[in-house]
């Protein structure tokens, strides 16, 4: 019988378990309620429970927040379809494009001299830039749409390492994100003010469709690239700054505010993927001659004419051009 004693002990206390925690739940202490009935007494609001908390945290009294769902909602149902078809539609948008109109080509070929388009400080503005916004956007794609399309794919140890490894990617990027894009309007800024040509740019949508092949003249950028500028900066602006306060949650805002704060970074993040695919299309593909502007940092002087007519011609002012072959020095001299 004393061997048995410590087995009786056991069954004893694992029949009684089910008893003693519904006793727990069931009673709360004053300052810590836990069931519906006591809730409603402290703030006897519509749907909203809010209870009482003694220690300073005093958002930690909110036990169901009706917005949450609202906001939930929106994180596993609209961020998922916004985004997939905002991305996906943009796509199938330049793919069209792309078999309608081909590549766009340069009017009467290469003439094989060039024209310094950005310096070496440029083009690492840009890049530092663009690597990291498609950093950014492919690990934030992975959490928005990790659940429902990678899980199933990958299975849960590997999505667990790739979503961890994500997001210090996605956090430690907003840093040279931010910088670039500081260096961007410290170079660019004063050649994207808006002005009056940039409205015949954008009522003749480029001389995209023209039938003489002529380009609305322009200056150092068309209205196109001013908008994708204003693009980066105000809505990579807008986005690294909600990206802040979601590193920094309940910084500056309660629980609805960082719900809004994410809808923002969420929604605006979807739009500026579709924006950016676009400028990456017209940037390789898309239009012969573009890509060198930021490859070599030289573009070709057909190119120029074409597209930057009023540049060009400054830059044959300041005496930027290349000289034609013939009358190239000769490499000894
Ligand atoms: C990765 C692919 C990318 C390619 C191939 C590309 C290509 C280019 C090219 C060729 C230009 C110069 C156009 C000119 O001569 O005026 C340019 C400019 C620019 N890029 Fe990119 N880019 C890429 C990604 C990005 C990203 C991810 C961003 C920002 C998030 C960005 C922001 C800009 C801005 C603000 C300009 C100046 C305005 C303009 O020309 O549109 N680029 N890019």
């Amino acid at each position: 019988m004393r061997h048995l004693r410590p087995f009786l002990l056991l069954a004893a206390l694992l029949l009684a378990a089910p008893a003693v925690q519904a006793q727990l739940y069931q009673a709360p202490g004053p300052t810590s309620p836990t069931s519906k009935d006591q809730v409603e007494l402290y703030a006897p609001h519509q749907d909203k429970e809010v209870g009482i908390v003694s220690i300073p945290d005093s958002k930690l009294a909110v036990l169901v927040q009706p917005e949450g769902r609202e906001w939930r909602g929106f994180r596993t149902v609209i961020l998922r379809w916004g985004a997939a078809i905002a991305i996906l539609g943009m796509a199938g948008l330049l793919l069209l494009f792309y078999l309608v109109r081909g590549t766009i080509r340069i009017g009467e070929g290469r003439a094989g001299r060039t024209v310094p388009r950005f310096a070496a400080l440029d083009r690492f503005a840009h890049w530092t830039t663009a690597t990291s916004f498609l950093l950014l956007a492919l690990t934030g794609l992975v959490v928005t749409f990790g659940r429902p399309l990678l899980i199933p794919l990958i299975g849960h140890p590997a999505f667990t390492t790739l979503a961890q490894s994500g997001k210090a990617i996605h956090n430690f990027l907003s840093v040279p994100f931010v910088f670039g894009i500081l260096l961007m309007i410290v170079l660019w800024v004063r050649d994207n003010i808006p002005e009056k040509a940039d409205l015949v740019w954008l009522k003749t949508m480029g001389g995209l469709f023209s039938k003489s092949g002529e380009h609305p003249e322009c200056g150092r950028f068309n209205a196109g690239q001013k908008g994708i500028f204003w693009a980066v900066v105000l809505g990579g602006g807008a986005l690294a700054a909600t990206g802040f306060l979601l590193l920094a949650p309940f910084a500056l805002t309660g629980i609805g505010g960082m719900q809004i704060i994410h809808v923002v970074h969420g929604a605006l993040a979807a739009l500026m993927i579709a924006i950016i695919l676009a400028h990456i299309y017209i940037g390789s593909v898309g239009m012969e001659g573009a890509f060198d502007a930021m490859g070599t940092g030289h573009v070709d002087e057909n190119w120029a004419r074409d597209h930057h007519r009023r540049w060009y011609d400054e830059q044959v002012g300041k005496g930027r051009v290349d000289p034609p072959p013939a009358v190239r020095p000769h490499p000894a001299e």
